[in-house]
């Protein structure tokens, strides 16, 4: 293949987003992680981006999010091309057409920014590789969640398919604050593992993720918090090994319920649950604990609940949810995830000018 600054290139990539039993909250550094935090990504959730290199000396791009030009998304990707073009010059010598589309809802407590981030961080990273004649060398992973990282934290968490560590344990011997890595030993029940994203709110959050790190800066529990993240990584990392949904239930539901309880004690506070949001929580221990369903949840810093439960239990689990649950839903909605098995390329494509 030859490469000379006379061709357009074009190059696609499906990445997921993804869902953190052990959440990351509070940064420090340029966006390092106050503690290590663990997730899987998901399968139906993602985002595709293709992105067109022009040669061009002015450089610059123009984003576009489902066929139209999005200004709203236009600082967050100028931040990370930024941060890029100092490891990968192709920035500064093309004009970038960004075109990106999510499969899921914007609001619904799907992290956008983890798949579109990281979708962006893989175009970025094969264009340079591209340019500089090194497709026949796989891609880098740990350099793109290291980009993807710089655009959002939890984007550094899906480069990879299934589970995922980013930050730093001695418990996890290559695990980086820099770079999120796959986990590699994972009992099947957990390679198994479904999510139904319960919309009780629609509405946009009242604080962003970017503003609810910063309320870990001086929070009265910083310190504990940290010990407690700590403590529940090497749970988890345990419990991902022997497969035991009622212990991952219990690490699952005390991370959500920290984080909103972190948002709750902070200055000033935030309460982003519905009352509904309780309502789905009572519901899911009942059933775990009446009905013995294997059924847990885990939540971000927003309403929306996400049900989690084995795949491979549906059959017992969807009644219960159409019966007990879509009615605390807003307009009953509710989308259906599993655990997916990360990034794809989807073209790559090298056109001569004349
Ligand atoms: C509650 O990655 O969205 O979803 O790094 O500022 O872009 P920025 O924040 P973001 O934070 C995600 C927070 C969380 C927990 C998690 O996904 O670990």
């Amino acid at each position: 293949m030859t490469n000379n600054k006379t061709q357009t290139i074009t190059v696609e990539w499906t990445t997921p987003s993804n869902l953190a039993i052990v959440k990351y909250w509070g940064k420090k550094d340029i966006q390092k992680p106050l503690n290590p935090n663990i997730s899987f990504s998901l399968k139906n959730a993602v985002t595709t981006t293709r992105v067109n290199a022009k040669p061009s000396t002015e450089g610059g791009f123009t984003f576009f999010l489902d066929g139209n030009k999005k200004k709203a998304f236009n600082d967050k990707v100028a931040n990370l091309l930024k941060m890029a073009s100092a490891l990968l010059p192709f920035i500064n010598t093309h004009h970038l057409t960004i075109e990106s589309s999510n499969t899921f809802p914007h609001s619904s407590g799907i992290a956008s920014s983890a798949s579109s981030m990281s979708a962006l961080a893989l175009c970025l990273i094969d264009l340079q590789q591209m340019i500089n004649d090194e497709s026949s060398q796989p891609l880098n992973l740990q350099n793109a969640s290291e980009l993807a990282r710089l655009g959002s934290g939890s984007a550094a968490r899906s480069l990879y398919g299934g589970w995922t560590i980013w930050g730093e344990t001695p418990i996890i011997s290559q695990s980086s604050d820099n770079y999120a890595v796959k986990l590699p030993t994972i009992h099947d029940n957990f390679m198994q593992i479904a999510n139904a994203i319960l919309i009780v709110e629609p509405k946009s959050k009242k604080v962003s993720s970017t503003q609810g790190h910063a309320l870990m800066n001086n929070h009265p529990y910083g310190k504990a918090r940290i010990k407690q993240a700590n403590d529940n990584s090497l749970q988890l990392l345990k419990v991902l090994k022997t497969g035991d949904w009622n212990q991952f239930f219990d690490i699952a539901e005390n991370e959500a319920l920290s984080l909103h309880a972190l948002m709750m004690s902070s200055n000033p506070g935030y309460t982003l649950l519905h009352p509904n949001s309780l309502k789905v929580i009572e519901e899911v221990r009942k059933a775990r604990l009446e009905e013995k369903l294997p059924v847990g949840f885990s939540m971000d810093a927003g309403p929306n609940v996400h049900l989690l439960y084995p795949k491979y239990m549906e059959e017992t689990i969807l009644p219960w949810i159409e019966n007990s649950i879509r009615p605390l839903c807003h307009q009953q909605e509710i989308i259906f995830d599993q655990l997916g098995n990360g990034p794809q390329k989807r073209i790559s494509t090298e056109l001569k000018k004349d």
